[in-house]
């Protein structure tokens, strides 16, 4: 009986070993990984792209009948402050909006932006005698006898990251400049804005 037992005894030990030599190992490699991507992470350091827009004017603006014509230019700094990721921007486009009316868009042409760069957006929109409703007509007729108009500006863009050989897929990239103020007269100066960024 007593010489049944003993393998058996051994046999769980065995196995018991196996099982935490597996556990150790896996452990071991979970750590490693972790480690790997953590080092990873603190190389690239993904931070915020920032932007503002820095200009913004307004030019043959008229009313007329319930139509407007306006051009307006505005300057957008984009700033990638990260120090190994550059950003494609692949499409791009932006739209002018005056209480969620859109009065003008236009698309800006593909560029690379590499890292730890600014890059100067210039756009033109232009309202070629649009209709615009009843309500927003009359506003604006208000903000143009106040000298100042209050507009929303906005880009839409598809871009990917870079990070050495790697870039990304692509996302949608929304920036949004909110209240942007401009005047109706040239000797005011205009008001930088931090625009908002969803990612
Ligand atoms: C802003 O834009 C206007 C018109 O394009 C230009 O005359 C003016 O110099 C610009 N101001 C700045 C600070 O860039
Ligand atoms: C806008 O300009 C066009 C010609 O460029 C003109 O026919 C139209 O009447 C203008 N509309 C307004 C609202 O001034």
């Amino acid at each position: 009986m007593a010489g049944n037992t003993a393998p058996a005894t051994q046999q769980p030990v065995k196995h018991f070993n196996l099982v935490r030599c597996v556990a150790v190992c896996l452990l071991t490699l979970i750590v490693l990984v972790g480690l790997a991507v953590l080092i990873t992470w603190l190389v690239i350091r993904p931070k915020r792209l920032v932007y503002t827009l820095e200009n913004g004017s307004l030019q043959h603006f008229n009313l007329n009948n319930k139509h407007i014509n306006a051009t307006f230019d505005f300057v957008l700094m984009a700033y990638n402050p990260n120090t190994k990721t550059s950003v494609y921007y692949d499409s791009m486009e932006s739209v002018v909006s005056y209480k969620d009316q859109t009065l003008a868009l236009d698309t800006i042409d593909p560029f690379h932006q590499p890292h730890r760069d600014t890059a100067r957006v210039e756009t033109k929109l232009v309202a070629q005698n649009l209709a615009l409703s009843p309500s927003t007509y009359k506003d604006l007729r208000g903000e143009k006898s106040s000298g100042e108009i209050e507009v929303d500006v906005h880009y839409k863009s598809r871009v990917r990251f870079k990070v050495g050989m790697w870039k990304s897929k692509h996302r949608t990239l929304k920036i949004v400049c909110p209240s942007v103020k401009l005047h109706f007269s040239w000797s005011r100066h205009f008001e930088n804005v931090p625009c908002e960024v969803e990612l």
